[in-house]
């Protein structure tokens, strides 16, 4: 009896201190923001989301071997630690839920339902709040982390992407994807306080220098002295015809953390701060920016070049200006990094070839080149997708011209994805020889019809002749010909990704009710959509676009099939329409006044509307843009009934 007595006091006094072990708070002492690689405390272990095979590595950088991947829901966007190390949180974008890890099982033990398609995710100082940006949502949620609830929803602008928290924890900085906006919510009241929107970068002259609205803006880095923070992003020229060096530039824009301010003129930009020269002294080209780690004693920033892949160095103590490329981080689109506890290595997340690569950073001497290992850490055992989907996926996110049959973009300037960010819209309108043009999104573009607004091509290949017409881009290739079998197989892997069915799911649509039934408004506007507005005449079918139907007799898509294009009254005086190209043998000529009807899933999500992004909103599309009546019945209906048709618009999914 006396025995077991004395191990129960053993017993209690275990729990006890165990207990307490487990309530005693780690507090973070140093600023942090989400990303899709994140180490613990002591540097030994990393933590990288598999963006599309749906799992997560866990590394250990001691023997430099992947020691667990954990399967975690679809599309693991970003991940954060407690300060504690002892729970990690996953959004799962597609999933619209966030996993919660618990580090030492190695295994999901819940999850907690968020916004749509959630992104960035923090951990607050003390690990007891979690804070998640919802993509489609315009909110930010923020999780209780011991009752694994969201306790609070905090509604922001559009499209909230990254966070970042400052070492204080009083400031949650939120990037917003596609306006350039970065919302500052203060942490005691979860509020917006601030909206800092960085500037446009003015036009020059000359077109090839760098200017253009600042766009794809994610990652939010705080300096370690907590005084500036470093927002890679890149700058769109739209008021030029699109051209490969004339476009797209990458920027690192720097705000002053503690007045909440851009400070303009520390934007660094190709040609200027970013001026690495090569053997023939001229700017060495780099694209699509995505990540800054920066030495603990400030003297170095590092930028990482998703696109081209590369590795930017910035020095800081001599002027801040870039003063080494490391030209090809190994492995296949570079998009987040972390640094070693010892400062000497960074551990860079290669997202397509889903590998580790290693650079070595020389530390803090001023003379000392960073390097990359040569060789990768494979991440996944297997990969998720079927390979000529993977390879498409690949060249799709790849500004490196370098690495593929054809250069698709020309010298290193720019991905796919520089307009069509991550596989979407970039919410801007760029000048083309038919006049303006709304970037569209690839969601469902393989299967609703002709391509491009006038409906101009009906083979994905042909897209090439826009890329070499009209971009400035592979002038190699006679458009009259068949294209080598090598290029032609990548625009086959290309045409495999935009196809497969997992890569651009439809975005749901956060004007449903929770459960994603219509409103009762919506149901209204949908009565009259298909009923006295007229709008089911063209807008129908799966796709709700009559674009399909554009056949010819043996029932294969055809340019020749003009019967689907319509004059919606939407012309802009800039239009030019087209003689038709030599690809399609000319037989594909369009005149200004016609479009190709659009897909109206999801349409929500893609504004600016019509072909010349003219419509801010679909009410715009229906009202100011729609003068002539001739789109669609509108002048039938009331204005109550206008807003009830917006409302289903707007709820198509
Ligand atoms: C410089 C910006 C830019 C880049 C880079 C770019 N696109 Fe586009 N894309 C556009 C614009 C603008 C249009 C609409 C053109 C039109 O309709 O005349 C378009 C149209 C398309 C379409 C037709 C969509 C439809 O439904 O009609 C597809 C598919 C597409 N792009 C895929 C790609 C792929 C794949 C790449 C990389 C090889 C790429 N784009 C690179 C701007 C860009
Ligand atoms: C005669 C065929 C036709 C009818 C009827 C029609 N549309 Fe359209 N719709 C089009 C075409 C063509 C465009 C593209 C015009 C452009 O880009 O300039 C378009 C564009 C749109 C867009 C913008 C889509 C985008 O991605 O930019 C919306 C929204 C839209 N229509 C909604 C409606 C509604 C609502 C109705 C009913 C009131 C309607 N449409 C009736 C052919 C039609």
């Amino acid at each position: 009896m006396k025995k077991w007595g004395i191990w129960t006091v053993v017993l209690l006094v275990l729990l006890l201190v165990g207990g307490c072990g487990q309530k005693e708070s780690v507090q973070r002492t140093t600023p942090t923001s989400s990303n899709n690689i994140t180490k613990n405390r002591d540097g030994s272990l990393l933590y990288i989301a598999n963006i599309d095979v749906n799992t997560v590595s866990v590394l250990d950088t001691k023997q430099n071997k992947v020691i667990a991947e954990i399967p975690v829901g679809r599309e693991p966007r970003q991940l954060a630690l407690s300060p504690d190390d002892r729970v990690l949180y996953v959004t799962c974008m597609f999933d619209n839920k966030v996993d919660i890890i618990d580090t030492a099982d190695k295994k999901v033990t819940g999850s907690v339902p968020v916004g749509i398609e959630p992104f960035g995710v923090v951990v607050n100082r003390d690990g007891s709040q979690v804070y998640v940006a919802n993509y489609r949502s315009s909110t930010v949620s923020v999780i209780d982390a011991e009752e694994r609830k969201v306790t609070g929803t905090i509604n922001v602008e559009e499209r909230p992407r990254g966070l970042a928290m400052t070492a204080e924890g009083n400031k949650l900085y939120v990037t917003h994807y596609l306006s350039g906006h970065i919302s500052v919510i203060n942490t005691e009241e979860n509020q917006v306080k601030k909206v800092i929107a960085l500037s446009p970068s003015p036009d020059k002259e000359d077109r090839k220098k760098s200017q253009g609205i600042p766009n794809t803006v994610e990652q939010f880095v705080i300096a370690p002295d907590g005084k500036t923070a470093w927002v890679p992003h890149l700058l769109t020229n739209v008021d030029t015809p699109i051209h490969f060096e004339e476009t797209v530039f990458p920027a690192i824009s720097v705000i002053d953390v503690t007045k909440d301010e851009e400070i303009q003129k520390e934007r660094k930009e190709l040609f200027k701060q970013m001026d690495v020269r090569d053997v023939k002294n001229e700017t060495i080209i780099v694209s699509n920016p995505t990540d800054v780690a920066f030495l603990p004693d400030g003297s170095k920033a590092f930028v990482l070049m998703a696109g081209s892949e590369d590795l930017m160095v910035f020095d800081l103590t001599r002027g801040g200006n870039a003063t080494q490329l490391v030209r090809r981080v190994p492995g296949n689109n570079p998009r987040g990094m972390v640094l070693s506890n010892d400062s000497n290595r960074l551990y860079i997340h290669n997202a397509m070839s889903h590998d580790m690569a290693i650079v070595e950073t020389g530390g803090n001497d001023p003379y000392a080149e960073a390097q990359a290992k040569p060789n990768t850490l494979r991440l996944i055992a297997k990969d998720s997708l079927p390979p000529l989907v993977r390879q498409g996926k690949t060249i799709f996110f790849s500004g490196n011209s370098d690495e593929f049959a054809a250069p698709i973009t020309g010298n290193n300037w720019m991905s796919c994805a520089s307009c069509h960010a991550d596989g979407d819209i970039n919410g801007l309108t760029l000048m083309t020889p038919r006049g303006p043009r709304n970037v569209p999104s690839n969601v469902l573009a393989m299967r609703t019809g002709l391509f491009m607004w006038d409906g101009s091509r009906d083979d994905f290949t042909d897209y090439l002749l826009t890329v070499q017409g009209e971009m400035g881009g592979l002038t190699d290739y006679d458009p009259g010909k068949p294209l080598p079998p090598k290029v032609e197989e990548m625009f086959d892997a290309l045409k495999a990704y935009l196809e497969y069915p997992d890569s651009f799911p439809v975005p749901k649509s956060p004007y449903r009710n929770p459960d994603g039934t219509l409103t009762a408004k919506a149901e209204q506007g949908k009565q009259l959509f298909e009923g006295k507005a007229g709008c089911i005449a063209c807008h129908a079918g799966e796709t709700m676009t009559d674009s399909t139907k554009a056949v010819n007799a043996t029932g294969k898509l055809t340019t020749d099939n003009t019967k689907f294009l319509h004059d919606v009254g939407t012309v802009n005086p800039l239009d030019k329409g087209t003689k038709g190209d030599a690809r399609a043998g000319y037989t594909n000529p369009r005149s200004k006044e016609i479009f190709d009807t659009p897909t109206l899933r999801s349409v929500w999500a893609t504004a600016p509307y019509l072909h010349d992004g003219s419509a801010k909103t679909i009410y715009d599309v229906l009202t100011t843009r729609n003068q002539q009546g001739k789109h669609g019945n509108t002048s039938a209906l009331t204005e109550a009934e206008k807003r009830a048709l917006v409302e289903y618009v707007n709820s198509i999914e």
